[in-house]
C-alpha cells in the first residue's frame, strides 16, 4: 500500500465512523503560540481539546504537515524526519478511548493487513499524581493485544501548560523473525500509533486540574505506518522517499547516514520554504538555516563544488504536492535554496580568511568568540567547522 492508498484508507475508515475531515493547518503557527511550528495534528486543535465546541463537531480526522526539532540530532537514523505527517483522529466529548483503541485494531488489522500478533500496546501505569490508565488497559486486555505499563513514555502534553493526559500507545513488530520481547526491550517494536486520553489541563506550575469534558486526540506518523505496511526497515525507503534518495545520490554520490540527513533536511526545507518561512537569524528563520546549512556542510565536506541548483524542479514540486503547497512553488524554493547556499559559501569563505590570520592560529577563547561574532558574523558552530577543515 502506498502513501496516497494509505492515507484514503484511514480518512475513509474514520468517515464511515462519522467523522467529518478537517484540512491541514500551515506550518508555521499564528502569533502568540509559544511554538514556532505545528508539531502535531493536534496542535491547532489545542483550544477545543481544552473545552471550546468545534464548528465541525465532535468527531474530527485529518493529515497534517508537521515538524519536530527535537529529534533532529536523530535524523539520518531510519525512523526520525524533521518534516512529516501525521494522520489524526479526534473525539471532542464524544466516544471515549476503549471506542477509539478498538476502532485502532480493528484498521490496522483490517484495513491495513496488519497480523494481530504483529501488535503490542504500552499503557500508562500511574505516577504519583494520577492513577493508572485502567480502562485502556482492560481494553487491550479484551482485544488480546499484549501489553506493557510504563510512567512518563505513556503521558503526553504538548507543552509545560495546556491539555494533557495519559496515553497509549500502538507498536507493530519490524524486527527479524517473530516477534519478541516488548516495546520498552526490544527495538524491533516501532511505535505507529499514540492515543492520548486528554483529561488534564497542566497549569505553570506543574498543577493538574481536570478538563471540562474528556477528549481523545489520535496521531500516526504517515511515513512511518508505510514502512511497517511495506516491511521496510527505513521511511527513507517508503515510496515518496524513492525520487528523493534516487536523485540525491545520482547527483551527489552520497550514502548511509548523510544520504537520509540530505534527503530529509532538503525536503523539510522545501516544505518550510512552501509555507512562506524565509532563512534568518532567529524563530522559523533559524530553523530552516539550519536546515539548509548543515544539508550544505554535508554535501561540501567532500566535494565543495556540489550545489543545490541541480535539483530537479519536478523533486521539488512533487513535495509541495504532496504537502498540500501549490507546485508552482517550487521556482521560489529554489530561488531561496540557492539564495542561502551563496550567504553560506560567502559565510565560510569569509571565515577561511579571517581564521589564516596569527591572532586565531591557537586555542580560540571567549573574546575572540565575541570578536569573529560581533565584527565578522561568524557563528561559534561555523567557527568549530571551519577549524575541523
Ligand atoms: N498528540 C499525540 C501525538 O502527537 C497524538 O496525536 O503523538
Amino acid at each position: 500500500m502506498d502513501t496516497r492508498q494509505t492515507v484514503t484508507v484511514f480518512t475513509d475508515f474514520f468517515a464511515e465512523r462519522g467523522h467529518v475531515s478537517l484540512p491541514g493547518a500551515r506550518l508555521v503557527r499564528p502569533p502568540g503560540d509559544p511554538v514556532l511550528f505545528t508539531t502535531s495534528g493536534m496542535h491547532p486543535l489545542t483550544p477545543y481539546l481544552e473545552g471550546r465546541p468545534h464548528p465541525r463537531g465532535e468527531r474530527l480526522v485529518n493529515v497534517q504537515r508537521c515538524l519536530r526539532t527535537t529529534d533532529l540530532d536523530e535524523v539520518g537514523d531510519h525512523t526520525h524526519l524533521t518534516v512529516f505527517r501525521m494522520l489524526g483522529s479526534w473525539s471532542l466529548g464524544g466516544y471515549e478511548s476503549s471506542q477509539s483503541l478498538r476502532w485502532a485494531r480493528e484498521l490496522l488489522v483490517d484495513g491495513f493487513g496488519i497480523a494481530p500478533g504483529r501488535l503490542h500496546a504500552t499503557v500508562f501505569g500511574g505516577d504519583d499524581r494520577t492513577g493508572p490508565d485502567t480502562g485502556s488497559l482492560r481494553t487491550w486486555q479484551e482485544l488480546g493485544v499484549p501489553v506493557e505499563l510504563t510512567g512518563e513514555d505513556n503521558w503526553w502534553s504538548n507543552g509545560p501548560t495546556g491539555p494533557c493526559g495519559p496515553d497509549s500507545e500502538i507498536f507493530v513488530w519490524n524486527g527479524d523473525g517473530p516477534p519478541r520481547g516488548t516495546p520498552t526491550t526490544d527495538p524491533g517494536w516501532v511505535e505507529v500509533w499514540n492515543h492520548v486520553m486528554m483529561r488534564y489541563r497542566r497549569h505553570g506550575d506543574g498543577s493538574l486540574t481536570p478538563l471540562p469534558r474528556r477528549s481523545v486526540d489520535t496521531g500516526m506518523g504517515l511515513e512511518r505506518l508505510v514502512m511497517v505496511l511495506g516491511g521496510s526497515r527505513s521511511v527513507f525507503g517508503v515510496d515518496e522517499f524513492l525520487p528523493w534518495t534516487g536523485e540525491v545520490s545520482r547527483l551527489w554520490g552520497v550514502e548511509g547516514r548523510a544520504l537520509r540527513l540530505v534527503c530529509d533536511h532538503l525536503r523539510s526545507a522545501a516544505v518550510v520554504i512552501g509555507d512562506d518561512v524565509r532563512p534568518g537569524g532567529n524563530g522559523h528563520g533559524y530553523v530552516l538555516r539550519r536546515l539548509v546549512r548543515r544539508t550544505l556542510t554535508t554535501l561540501w565536506r567532500h566535494d565543495p563544488s556540489r550545489t543545490l541548483a541541480d535539483l530537479p524542479d519536478g523533486l521539488l514540486g512533487g513535495t509541495l504536492d504532496r504537502f498540500g503547497q501549490p507546485p508552482a512553488g517550487s521556482g521560489r524554493v529554489r530561488e531561496v535554496l540557492l539564495d542561502e547556499e551563496h550567504r553560506f559559501r560567502t559565510l565560510l569563505e569569509r571565515g577561511r580568511k579571517v581564521l589564516s590570520r596569527q591572532r586565531f592560529t591557537g586555542p580560540l577563547g571567549e573574546d575572540d568568540y565575541r570578536y569573529l561574532h560581533d565584527t565578522h558574523g561568524l557563528p561559534r558552530e561555523l567557527l568549530g567547522l571551519l577549524r575541523q577543515e
